[in-house]
């Protein structure tokens, strides 16, 4: 079923993976301490950012901030890749790629590294990792098919927004330097990981998207995982440990703020939102039912 176009773009990947590749294990030089007096998450990538609320808070609000964000953002990575290579793994066998399957050894060898990275992160800075918030299940029981479509659609869902903040974190000067290259290094590999996404999607939809009811089906199930990833953003207990008073009060205000809504459906997640809308799928983001 795999075209040739995809065969040669996931060889060119499969290479770039042996060529670029890191070994994330002796990559980083670890600092005993963070200085908690700089950023962690550039100011202008935080949940308050665009809003009024960014304004309310003091620099040094902001900081505080910035670490939990951080600590959030690291969490929802090494949870999210957990899950991501637990759904690939049990399926890979079953794809019919082609030559193309060898890369998904290289992606999980890739996202296995910034799991331990990520979890490493958060436990050596701020002592704990937050736990995961629920994940919506199929209540349908899917063809093949269109499961291993799904399980690629939300992979792709997952990492363009984590790619958004790998880019915002990384270039920001005044983020920690051992911060940003954590951003830097992450991003690197997501970019490979982001290619192959959005083109085994094509591959997989031809299967998977035969009538009317998959296509429905699979747009109502990847409209509740982008209400799920939307809302893991909001994290209420990085504004409660930023010593922020009202925690649900801000996470509320922030998920209904319509800047905070465009911005996730116009920017973050602009470019994936075309590719699955070139394949026949219009996603429902959170607001829409506002326009
Ligand atoms: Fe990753
Ligand atoms: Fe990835």
């Amino acid at each position: 079923m795999s075209s040739q176009a995809f065969q040669a773009v996931t060889s060119k990947l499969i290479a770039n993976s042996v060529s670029q590749g890191i070994n994330a294990f002796a990559y980083f030089d670890w600092p005993q301490t963070l200085e908690e007096d700089q950023y962690w998450f550039s100011p202008d990538a935080l949940s308050v950012a665009h809003t009024d609320k960014r304004d309310e808070l003091t620099e040094a609000e902001l900081i505080r901030l910035a670490k939990w964000e951080c600590v959030n953002s690291f969490s929802l990575n090494t949870l999210g890749e957990r899950e991501l290579i637990e759904n690939m793994t049990n399926v890979m066998e079953q794809l019919k790629l082609g030559d193309a399957q060898e890369y998904l050894y290289h992606f999980i060898n890739e996202e296995n590294q910034h799991m331990w990275y990520f979890q490493k992160f958060c436990r050596a800075y701020a002592g704990k990792i937050y736990p995961s918030i629920a994940i919506p299940v199929e209540e349908k029981t899917l063809s093949k098919p269109l499961h291993h479509f799904l399980v690629f659609a939300r992979i792709v869902l997952f990492e363009e927004i984590g790619h958004y903040f790998n880019i915002q974190n990384h270039k920001d000067e005044r983020v920690h330097p051992f911060v940003r290259s954590i951003n830097e290094a992450h991003y690197n590999d997501e970019a490979r990981h982001i290619t192959f996404g959005r083109r085994v999607l094509r591959e997989l939809a031809a299967d998977a998207l035969t009538n009317d009811e998959d296509v429905a089906i699979a747009t109502h199930e990847l409209s509740k995982t982008l209400l799920v990833n939307y809302n893991a953003l909001y994290n209420p207990s990085m504004y409660r440990d930023a010593g922020l008073e009202s925690p649900m009060k801000i996470r509320s205000y922030l998920i209904d703020h319509p800047a905070r809504q465009s911005l996730y459906k116009n920017v973050i997640l602009k470019s994936a939102n075309a590719a699955f809308v070139k394949i026949g799928i219009t996603l429902n983001f959170p607001g829409d039912e506002n326009d």
